[in-house]
Parts: structure tokens; C-alpha cells; sequence
């Protein structure tokens, strides 16, 4: 169903005091406005894995806060040292992951291919996967930006079932607002958002396209937030750096 969320993708930042701190001054700034604004309004907080279960039991009895893990791996178990599974991160308290960072995408050299084998993982161990696409500048600047959402989501999550994309939520994240300060425009975001929704149309039907959330993501900012979500293509956001300073969060919260 679709819903707005703002989602806080805390990266690989913050020591474990300083991540409890955070998410008790999150808690307190959002009190129980959260619930009040809207019933389908959720916030999403993405600690670090070794976090997270300890986070979950911090925000756990306000069933407007949910758990994201940044990522997972494609295998349930086995000798692949360093790395987390889906159902480990499910059985730590969380109930979402990120899929396809573009500094995944980049850093690690993860492929649509692989990202479609950490969808099928994540959904399989009953995570909601948050699948991440966005382009690079050079792609923007070709206009070669809707060709390359079009092949990220064809091959990173168009082949699922209707049923199990149906639990999904996408964020468009362009590569060049993320960390940049440099924000798509509400137009842009609209305009992209509108995409995704007209291929989802196209792959499944209307109606799954209408309730499925896309999230906005490139620093988006207590500042920005309210004219990036009102655009009606728009659900809410993925949050990097604005997410570590709860009061900047707490305000992209009470934006909608
Ligand atoms: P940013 O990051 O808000 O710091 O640009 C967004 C993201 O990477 O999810």
C-alpha cells in the first residue's frame, strides 16, 4: 500500500553512543505527531548492521518507526566473511533494506544482476526491500537519465511476481544530488517519479503502479523537503546526511 515514509540512511557514520543518542532525540522531537499527521505516514531509520538490533528495541513500541538495513547479501548463509544475510537482518528487528545504493552500485560494483538475486533474498526472508536507482551527471546531462532508471528497474526488480513487487518501495536517487547539495528540482523529482510510475504501469498494471511509494533522494533537506514532497508523484524521501541531526530529520518528517 502505498505510504509516505521518510526513510534516515545513516551510512557508515555515528559511534554506538552517539547512534542511541540520536534515535532517542529523534523519538522525542517526533513524540506522537508522527501517528497524528497520518495513518499511512511511517519513518524508516537505517543504522549500521551491528546497531540495528538494539535500535529496534529503543523505537519499538512506536510502530511508526521502522528498521532498514543499508544492504544484504544475495545467500541466506555460507562462507562469505564480512558479509550479512537478509535473514539475519530480519531476525536482528528489521524490517526493510536497502537494495542498489549508487555508492553501493559504485564502491562495491554491485550489478542490476546481483541486485536482483539481494531483492529475491530480502523478499524471500520477508524484509521490504527499498530498491535504489538514480543516474550519474554525465546521463543527466546526455538525457540519457530515463533510459538508465528504465534498464535499473528492468533488470534489478521487473521480474518479479506482481504479489512480491507489490511489497516493494522504490527510491530515485540521482548520483549527483547524493552528498552534493545539489537537489533535483521538485520539477525534475516529479518528473522522474512520474516515470517510474508510468514503467511500473507498463510491467504490471495501473493500479500496482498507483500504490506503490517512491521515495526522493539527493539531498533533500529540512529546507527543501516540503516543495519536493508535494509533488504528487512523490512519497517522501531517503535522507542521508540530513538523518544524523534529529532535530533537520524531525522537520523533513513534519513536512508533508
Ligand atoms: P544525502 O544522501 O541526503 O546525503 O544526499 C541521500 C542518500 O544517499 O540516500
Amino acid at each position: 500500500m502505498r505510504k509516505k515514509i521518510v526513510a534516515g540512511n545513516w551510512k557508515m557514520n555515528k559511534s554506538f553512543d552517539e547512534a542511541i543518542t540520536l534515535v532517542n532525540e529523534i523519538k522525542e522531537l517526533l513524540g506522537s505527531s508522527i501517528g497524528l499527521q497520518n495513518d499511512d505516514c511511517l519513518v524508516i531509520l537505517s543504522p549500521p548492521f551491528p546497531y540495528i538490533s538494539h535500535i529496534r528495541k529503543i523505537t519499538k513500541e512506536n510502530d511508526k518507526i521502522k528498521i532498514a538495513a543499508q544492504n544484504c547479501h544475495s545467500e541466506e548463509k555460507g562462507a562469505f566473511t564480512g558479509e550479512v544475510s537478509a535473514p539475519m537482518i530480519r531476525s536482528a528487528g528489521a524490517e526493510y533494506v536497502i537494495i542498489g545504493h549508487s555508492e553501493r552500485r559504485t564502491y562495491f560494483k554491485e550489478t542490476n544482476e546481483f541486485l536482483a538475486k539481494k531483492t529475491d533474498a530480502a523478499l524471500k526472508a520477508g524484509l521490504i526491500p527499498i530498491f535504489c536507482c538514480g543516474e550519474i551527471l554525465p546521463d543527466r546531462k546526455n538525457e540519457n537519465h530515463f533510459n538508465v532508471i528504465k534498464r535499473q528497474l528492468k533488470e534489478g526488480v521487473f521480474h518479479l511476481s506482481e504479489n512480491d513487487f507489490m511489497k516493494m518501495l522504490v527510491a530515485y536517487e540521482p548520483v549527483w544530488a547524493i552528498g552534493t547539495g545539489v537537489t533535483a528540482t521538485p520539477a525534475q523529482a516529479q518528473e522522474m517519479h512520474a516515470f517510474i510510475r508510468k514503467q511500473i504501469a507498463g510491467k504490471y498494471n495501473r493500479q500496482i503502479a498507483d500504490n506503490t511509494t517512491i521515495l526522493y533522494g539527493g539531498s533533500c533537506n529540512s529546507k527543501n523537503a516540503k516543495e519536493l514532497f508535494a509533488n504528487p508523484d512523490v512519497d517522501g524521501g531517503l535522507i542521508g546526511g540530513a538523518s544524523l541531526i534529529a532535530s533537520e530529520f524531525a522537520t523533513i518528517v513534519n513536512s508533508f
